[in-house]
Order: C-alpha cells, then sequence, then structure tokens
C-alpha cells in the first residue's frame, strides 16, 4: 500500500489533500516522492517563516535534542523562560503562557477574559468571518456558520459583529460583554485588512469601557505582516495577544501573552498544558525569533512584500474576474467575485508546481516563507500573468 492508499485506510477524513507525498524540502523548495520540485508559496500555512532545511532551525532543533526535549511544567523550564523573555520585551504584554495550537493559545484567551470577567461578564464579541480554531469554545468564537454545522449548540456568549464596521461592534455592546476578539487580518476569512481607523476606534473605546482588546495574531504574528506583530501598525497596545504557526518556525508551540491586569488571573489549577513551552520547542522558537528580528531581515520582508503586492495589482488591475487584492507583507491575497475562479487557480498553480492555497469562498492567499527572494516572486507572478 502506498502513503495515498494508507491514508485513505487508516486516517480518518478530516482533511482534502491533494494527491501528492512530500520527502524533503530545501529553502523555498519541497521535493515529492517522484522528485519534483514545487515553489512553496503557503509555507505550510503560514508556518515555514524559515522554508525548509533552514541551518538555523536544524541546528538549534540539534542542540536541544542531545540536552532535553521535555519535563513537564512542574519545574522550571530555562528554555521557556528565555523565549517568554525574549516576546515580552518585544511586545507591549507583560506576561506568556505557552501551550501547542493556535486553538489552544485562543482558548486560554477565552479561558483568561472570562475570569477577567469575574462571572458577571462574560460575553465575547467576535468577528464576522473571524477563524480562532476548531476547539468548541474558539469554533463558538469564529464567526462563520458552515464550521458550525452539526456541532450545535455552540458555547454561548459569544456574539458577531461585522468585521471593520465600528458602528456596528458598539451596537453588540452591553454590560456582559468582558472582551472582543479579533485578527488584524482575517486569513481563513479571505485575507481582509483591518482599517487603521477601525481599529484605534476599537482600542480606545474598549480602553473607556474596560473591555479586554484581544488580538488573534496566530496568522499575522512573528513577522508575517513586516512587523513582528501587526498591531504594531496600529499604534495600539493590546491587553491579550495570541501566537502559533510561526512561533516555531514548523515545531508546534501557541502562546498567550497578556497584561498584567489580566495575567494575573491564571493562578495554579486555572489552566495547564502537558506539553505547553517544553525544552525542545520553546529553545526552537527562540532560535527562529532571533533570526527574523534582525533589523535587516525586516527590512527585507518589507521589501519583498511591497514588490509582491504591487506586482499583484498590476496584474488586477484590467482582469474582470479580480475583485480586489489585498494584505500586508508576505499575507496577501486575491479576491475573486466567483468561488469557482479561486479553486481553479488553486488546481492550476498546483499543476504547474507552486503551492498557494485557498482563504474564505473566493480568495487565494500568498503566504511564502519569509525567506521568499525576488526571483521566486517573479515566478508566481509569472504564471499568474499567464493564467488570469
Ligand atoms: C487566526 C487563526 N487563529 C487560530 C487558528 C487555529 O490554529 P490551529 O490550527 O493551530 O489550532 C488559525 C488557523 O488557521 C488561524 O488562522
Amino acid at each position: 500500500m502506498d502513503t495515498i492508499e494508507k491514508t485513505a485506510q487508516f486516517i480518518m477524513g478530516t482533511y482534502k489533500r491533494l494527491d501528492v507525498v512530500f520527502e524533503k524540502g530545501e529553502g523555498l523548495y519541497l521535493f515529492d516522492t517522484y522528485g519534483n520540485k514545487y515553489l512553496d508559496f503557503l509555507a505550510g500555512i503560514a508556518v515555514n517563516i524559515l522554508g525548509y532545511s533552514h541551518p538555523v532551525i536544524v541546528k538549534s532543533i540539534k542542540e536541544q535534542a542531545d540536552k532535553l526535549i521535555h519535563i513537564s511544567n512542574l519545574y522550571h523550564i530555562k528554555e521557556q523562560a528565555d523565549l517568554a523573555e525574549f516576546l515580552i520585551n518585544k511586545s507591549v504584554l507583560d506576561k506568556a503562557f505557552f501551550c501547542n495550537s493556535g486553538a489552544e493559545a485562543n482558548e486560554a484567551a477565552i479561558k483568561i477574559a472570562r475570569l477577567y470577567g469575574k462571572g458577571e461578564r462574560y460575553k465575547i464579541i467576535a468577528m464576522e468571518n473571524s477563524f480562532h480554531g476548531r476547539t468548541m469554545a474558539t469554533l463558538s468564537a469564529t464567526g462563520q456558520k458552515k464550521y458550525h454545522k452539526g456541532f450545535e449548540p455552540m458555547l454561548e456568549g459569544f456574539d458577531f459583529a461585522k468585521f471593520n464596521d465600528f458602528d456596528d461592534f458598539k451596537s453588540k455592546v452591553d454590560d456582559s460583554v468582558c472582551a472582543v476578539m479579533l485578527e488584524l487580518v482575517q486569513g481563513e476569512g479571505g485575507i481582509n485588512l483591518a482599517s487603521r481607523q477601525y481599529i484605534r476606534d476599537l482600542y480606545s473605546y474598549c480602553k473607556e469601557n474596560d473591555i479586554l482588546l484581544m488580538i488573534d495574531e496566530v496568522q499575522t504574528g512573528m513577522c508575517r505582516s513586516g512587523k513582528l506583530f501587526a498591531y504594531e501598525y496600529y499604534g495600539i497596545e493590546p491587553d491579550v495577544v495570541t501566537l502559533s504557526k510561526a512561533l516555531g518556525g514548523g515545531v508546534p508551540i501557541g502562546a498567550l501573552l497578556a497584561k498584567n491586569k489580566v495575567a494575573d488571573y491564571f493562578k495554579p489549577s486555572t489552566h495547564g498544558s502537558t506539553f505547553g513551552g517544553n525544552p525542545f520547542v520553546s529553545s526552537v522558537s527562540l532560535s527562529v525569533l532571533e533570526f527574523v528580528t534582525e533589523e535587516n531581515f525586516l527590512a527585507h520582508i518589507e521589501d519583498m512584500g511591497n514588490y509582491f503586492l504591487d506586482g499583484l495589482k498590476n496584474i488586477a488591475k484590467d482582469k474582470k474576474q479580480i475583485e480586489s487584492v489585498g494584505g500586508i507583507g508576505l499575507i496577501l491575497g486575491i479576491h475573486f467575485k466567483n468561488p469557482k475562479d479561486a479553486d481553479s487557480l488553486v488546481q492550476k498553480a498546483f499543476k504547474r508546481k507552486i503551492l498557494i492555497g485557498k482563504a474564505g469562498d473566493s480568495s487565494v492567499r500568498f503566504e511564502p516563507p519569509l525567506i521568499v527572494e525576488k526571483h521566486h516572486i517573479d515566478e508566481v507572478l509569472n504564471f499568474l500573468k499567464e493564467v488570469l
């Protein structure tokens, strides 16, 4: 039996997979079992920011594997403490909690917001079209009905406001609201960028009304936007930020960062995770973050992001089937008028051995490793020019 047959027989059918088995990767390229080479502009869904087999990651994995992989949070963990220090020093948050995925980071955010509300205020306003994860609480916070189907009743205490519509948000606020939770670029919802004015209005309103501003940076974080955290573009200080995906450059790790006034609500036995922030993932994460936050590297991401976006805009300007292009840094998308065009583009790209993904129903997203160079972008732009 080959891998595709074994998958069909032994693995639950939660994923619609393309029929390819990758064997190894190098830089921005993946190689399948037949030796075919693919250009990866999805990076394991915004995870592999240093691409494949990057010496920084390989070195830290090997070194830490020789020392200590897991020990549990019953003891102090040097690597976890070092990673927390790094994240806190580079952010406006005060303390970290570590877990293993984006859903877990958001689950922790939802729990801590409820503690903050002291049982009187429990409601969290999330956004239409958002995506926060697949656990029951994060699914309940996800503003897309299609993900709820079959799992109802959803958890109580969530309401949804229209993204980028401050008046709609205000109309949803009542005495039971303790927090608002949102992405600054809706990723799974279709690469929709939050406007600066909207976020600044939310920020001021939340501050005045003691509502926690919780930013889900699971997809935008770790320099994908061109800054370590996308919130930096908006001149705001969120109360809570959640991270995962690129945080480990490929090893599974998630984190909740919070201001002290919130963080202090997590006490022994309120929350926890067996694996969260173990020595292995923490040391790999720190080595990735030290690399990507170098000033020159951040400038590289910005340059590549601008070059790519300009190229996409140029291609889109005379194409009737395209509604718009958007995004920031290296989280970019093309929004089509017809969902079929998005599906068809992903398929055509795959045939040309370029990996891209869908976002929402009618958008295609590009989230290459951050080490992408102009010639990789040109290859994708040339492909797009040809097929659109
Ligand atoms: C913004 C956002 N939040 C949360 C999640 C869930 O992350 P995970 O799949 O690691 O649980 C995702 C995953 O795509 C995401 O994009």
